[in-house]
């Protein structure tokens, strides 16, 4: 198949396209490279890997890249509300009026896989069971423009989309701003954690079972499309505090305490039913404890920096 992906150097991009690659999918990967990341060298050398450095705003690029595609993958974004607080209108540009612009040209016959967050669900839904029938109510502007999104591109049709979980383990475009990973670098590097709202729950989801669902949907289009499936992995709705309960155990020196040091702006929690993806036979499979040894050998990498002399 011929895929278009944006974003395609960012922290799942960096994963699925040499996944896609290994397929034998001809893939075109769009980013402008904001984080000076360069996550696809590994790929470059692939005869089915075009890399374009551009911006998803060029409306002309963006549509001569999609033209002949039988897929598109829009990860292109300002991930996640910090980012999007800081640049609100680049933001809004990138997140949600990149992909709008775009389904005004694209061909009804090109598929779309789209990415949502599952954050949403976290207003007003503790204690119970998300499935995809329960509303989505973000608070924050990256969850209003990720849902906004969705329904627009529901409304074109010929298309899945997934709500996702946390993401969390290593990338070459790695991310410290997920919570899993972002709990794992303060217990290998300060060895404690403050925790506020620590009973709070969520549910989590590593990057590679990201990747491989992405997949599992270009290969299950037809059964798939017109739908929206909950992403994550069910033995993983946990609380913060269970989740440095786990870490524990592989980093003994690991300490974690509570106070009420904030908020989450989004109120995140709750917990989420996977089953219809299940049903529709994809199982993520990479469990919370797998996710911190990749973290941890990730760390033993990235840890030290050139201001410390040992
Ligand atoms: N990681 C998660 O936990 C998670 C959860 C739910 C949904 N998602 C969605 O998955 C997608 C990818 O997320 P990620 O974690 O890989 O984020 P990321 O920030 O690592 O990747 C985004 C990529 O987009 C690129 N980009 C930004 N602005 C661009 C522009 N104007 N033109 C071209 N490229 C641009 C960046 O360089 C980056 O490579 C996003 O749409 C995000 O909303 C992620």
């Amino acid at each position: 198949m011929k895929i278009f992906v944006t974003g395609a150097a960012g922290y799942i991009g960096s994963i699925l396209i040499p996944k896609l690659l290994q397929k034998g999918h001809e893939v075109t990967a769009l980013d402008n490279f904001m984080f000076r990341q360069n996550s696809l060298l590994d790929c470059c050398f692939d005869k089915n890997l075009k890399v374009i450095r551009g911006d998803v705003r060029n409306l002309e690029l963006v549509k001569e890249l999609a033209e002949n595609a039988d897929y598109i993958i829009p990860l292109a974004c300002y991930t996640g509300a910090p980012i999007t607080n800081l640049d609100p209108m680049a933001a809004t540009s990138i997140t949600r009026d990149a992909i709008a612009d775009m389904l005004k040209f694209i061909k009804p016959e090109q598929r779309i896989i789209y990415p949502n967050t599952n954050s949403g669900y976290g207003v007003g839904e503790q204690g119970i069971f998300c499935t995809e029938k329960a509303p989505l109510r973000p608070i924050s502007l990256y969850g209003k423009l990720k849902t906004e999104t969705e329904a627009k591109i529901l409304d074109r049709g010929n298309a899945v989309v997934f709500r996702l979980a946390t993401v969390f383990g290593s990338s070459p475009k790695m991310r410290l701003d997920l919570l899993v990973n972002d709990f794992v670098y303060r217990a290998f590097t300060d060895r404690f954690v403050v925790l506020f709202e620590a009973d709070f729950k969520r549910n989590y989801i590593h990057v590679r079972d990201v990747a491989d669902a992405f997949i599992y949907a270009i290969e299950n289009f037809d059964r798939m499309k017109d739908n929206v499936y909950n992403l994550g992995l069910d033995e993983a709705n946990l609380s913060k505090r269970e989740l440095c309960e786990l870490i524990q155990k592989q980093i003994p020196s690991f300490y974690f305490t509570e106070a009420g040091i904030g908020e989450d702006v989004d109120k995140r929690d709750y917990i989420v039913s996977n089953e219809k993806l299940l049903k529709a036979g994809f199982k993520a499979q990479i469990s919370i404890e797998e996710g911190i040894r990749d973290l941890i050998n990730t760390y033993n990498i990235l840890h030290k920096s050139e201001y410390y002399n040992a």
